[in-house]
């Protein structure tokens, strides 16, 4: 897909951070957008600039855990806006898990799988049927992480085995697709190349009453990028940041070129993949990678 004008994006997670530049970046080329989250505060906030900018923008509240939500939001898009050609299945929390994983809360692990995995699945189950029968151009983007599709840091199990799963789903999708010949392309988007400064840090600020943590459960205490920035320093380390809106233009220039796999590489992260890879294919035991 070249042209962005006149079509109908619709982005879980649009409230803020990745999602949110992606509203935007879209407006700006011409689209509409549908951003679709679970922060009614953000939604508007998100909604009320989209407006002022001109851009033809609405808004839903959608819980991408509830497959009643996705099914309530693919409605909307296809039986009252006239149809999406894009969509982006890019909701996703960090529980904050800290310490030895045996010690987690069983409701850190529940809550991320439910909003990164199924929440995927949701918009899988929601979309694709009705992106097939349109049969035209259009375009599914997942957002995974390399934290998990490639990597495995030692102290994020949750959130990487979470968006190991989400590797999985999306690749699997692509390569259906593949043989089905459909119009419908599938990329997988790993915001970066560094670690992309969003609301992603406190995503407790939107963790349901449902999957409450005890006070005491172990937590790793960062709740902004600066807060991980100052960790690293404490042990001598630094770390650099992306802004979302350099993710939004990464993704939409992925679509453009008919992507898989869509992402800015940065030296030290792809040094840790190649390290990761020949360990798995001289059999060597894993190391830790360090921060990109
Ligand atoms: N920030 C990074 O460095 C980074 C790196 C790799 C991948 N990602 C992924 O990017 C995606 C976007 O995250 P972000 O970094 O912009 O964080 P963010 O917290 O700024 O945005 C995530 C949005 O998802 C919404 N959300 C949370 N639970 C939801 C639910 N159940 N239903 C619907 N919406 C829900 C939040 O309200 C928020 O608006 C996530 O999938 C995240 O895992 C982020």
């Amino acid at each position: 897909m070249q042209d962005f004008k006149g079509k109908l994006a619709v982005i879980t997670g649009g409230a803020s951070g990745i999602g949110r530049s992606l509203a935007f970046a879209l407006g700006a080329e011409g689209a509409s957008v549908l951003i679709a989250d679970v922060d009614q505060a953000a939604l508007d906030a998100t909604l009320a600039s989209l407006s002022e900018l001109g851009v033809s923008a609405s808004a839903q509240i959608c819980d991408v855990r509830k497959s009643a939500d996705l099914a309530a939001l693919a409605s909307k898009a296809f039986d009252k806006l006239g149809g999406a050609h894009l969509v982006f299945a890019n909701a996703g929390v960090a529980a904050g898990e800290a310490g030895p994983m045996w010690g987690y809360a069983d409701n850190d692990w529940k809550w991320c799988f439910d909003v990164n995995l199924w929440g995927v699945i949701n918009t899988i189950n929601a979309f694709m049927p009705r992106l097939i029968a349109a049969d035209e151009e259009a375009s599914i983007m997942i957002t995974g992480s390399g934290n998990g599709a490639f990597l495995v840091y030692p102290d994020q199990p949750v959130y990487s085995a979470t968006k190991a799963a989400v590797q999985a789903v999306t690749e699997a999708l692509y390569q259906q697709l593949q043989v089905a010949q459909s119009k419908v392309k599938v990329h997988a988007l790993f915001p970066g190349p560094h670690i992309v400064d969003t609301g992603i840090f406190d995503s407790d600020r939107v963790r349901p009453s449902d999957y409450t943590k005890a006070a005491d459960a172990p937590d790793s205490g960062i709740k902004t990028a600066d807060d991980l920035r100052i960790l690293m320093e404490s042990y001598g380390a630094s770390l650099e940041t992306t802004h979302p809106d350099e993710v939004a233009q990464t993704a939409l220039m992925g679509i453009r070129d008919s992507k898989f796999w869509v992402m800015e590489w940065n030296p030290k992260t792809r040094s840790e993949v190649e390290k990761r890879m020949q360990s798995i294919l001289n059999q060597t035991n894993p190391v830790p990678p360090s921060l990109g």
